[in-house]
């Protein structure tokens, strides 16, 4: 395996049972940064001490075109910090969680300590944790193949472990067309930005790259020769109709369709709402469902109106979501647990 994927091999036969609690917090941290990160520009910090685990957001590595209140970076800290806990849990260690600890420092997301050294993990514990290593984005066409109520009910149950999260599926094909319509318009708003276009070409590389973060083209279905090209696409073609053209053709393949809602839309939301996706990810892997994103009317401001409109809804949409069966693809990279953890 090229070394820029070697975080997935983490194993855990290899974990330190008689290690320092400093080298068993460290190794949960390899599970976290296996979580899905917007443009994966894995955007958080882990701080180590005999008690305690702090996760901390990295905002060198913020998308302020894409995202300029860090909301999807905080999310993303949220997916890292939930893969940490089920880990954590899966190891025997019952986690405790305190969010914003700190007053003066709105980085330090949340402080994890160990509650107790017991905890006996459930069967659902160990084959969530067993799908870490195989969850993937999914950008490519789902097969036809519906999923069933009792799946669905499965995935909507475990996204309600989260407070105050909600996953609503889009049954209706009138609500569809009109989400549709809004991805399409997303597509071409972004793509008429030269901002968009310069942040995105930053964080897409080449399929044989050495980078330890980004998406590589294949993440998109670009073979090898076309990737090369694709930084150069990005910020100076204009792709907004073929982009807009291929996601309508995805979403009407995909047999979900649904959006992550929070009630508020406070710093805390986001890290539950990562917690949420981290879960169903996870929980639709275990089924065999795979995802991918469109957020583009949840990020473009006055299409956000347009879908809680179209959603009949007062919370607040923060990821669009489709699900289906979709052939394997491959792991993106991911930096080095060395990377992303300060010892105290
Ligand atoms: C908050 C958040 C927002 C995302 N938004 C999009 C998106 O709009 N379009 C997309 O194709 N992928 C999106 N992704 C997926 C990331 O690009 C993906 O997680 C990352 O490239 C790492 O790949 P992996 O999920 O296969 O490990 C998003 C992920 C997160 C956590």
């Amino acid at each position: 395996m090229r070394n820029n994927l070697s975080a997935w091999e983490v194993n855990e036969n290899h974990f330190p049972s008689f290690g320092s609690i400093k080298d068993k917090f460290k190794f949960f941290v390899r599970y976290a940064i296996l979580a899905p990160s917007g443009h994966n520009t894995q955007p958080w910090l882990f701080e180590v001490s005999d008690e305690t685990l702090n996760l901390y957001a990295d905002r060198t590595r913020a998308l302020p075109v894409i995202d300029p209140d860090d909301r999807e970076l905080i999310i993303s800290c949220g997916a890292a910090l939930s893969n940490l806990l089920i880990a954590m849990k899966y190891f025997g260690f019952e986690p405790e969680v305190k969010f914003f600890p700190s007053d003066g420092d709105n980085d330090l997301l949340a402080s994890i300590t160990v509650k107790s050294r017991d905890y006996e993990p459930s069967d659902i514990d160990r084959i969530i944790f067993n799908a870490i290593k195989k969850r993937r984005t999914n950008r490519l066409p789902f097969a036809e193949e519906k999923i069933d109520g009792l799946t669905q009910q499965k995935l909507k149950t475990t996204v309600s472990e989260e407070k105050a999260i909600k996953f609503t599926i889009i049954e209706s094909e009138e609500q569809r067309e009109a989400i549709i319509k809004l991805i399409e318009q997303g597509d071409k708003i972004q793509s008429q930005n030269k901002s968009f276009c310069r942040e995105l070409a930053q964080w897409v590389h080449p399929n044989r790259t050495s980078s330890k973060d980004g998406i590589p083209g294949y993440a998109f279905g670009m073979g090898d020769l076309i990737s090369y090209g694709s930084p150069f696409f990005i910020g100076n073609l204009n792709w907004g109709d073929i982009q807009a053209g291929r996601d309508r053709n995805l979403v009407k393949g995909s047999p979900v369709l649904a959006v992550l809602e929070s009630k508020t839309n406070k710093p805390v939301d986001w890290i539950r709402t990562g917690m949420a996706l981290s879960k169903l990810l996870l929980r639709s892997s275990v089924e065999g469902i795979a995802a991918s994103y469109l957020n583009q009317p949840i990020e473009e401001q006055g299409l956000d109106d347009k879908l809680r409109d179209i959603l009949k809804t007062s919370d607040v949409p923060q990821l669009i979501m489709r699900l289906g069966y979709g052939k394997e693809v491959k792991p993106t990279p991911r930096r080095d647990v060395d990377d992303v953890v300060k010892l105290k």
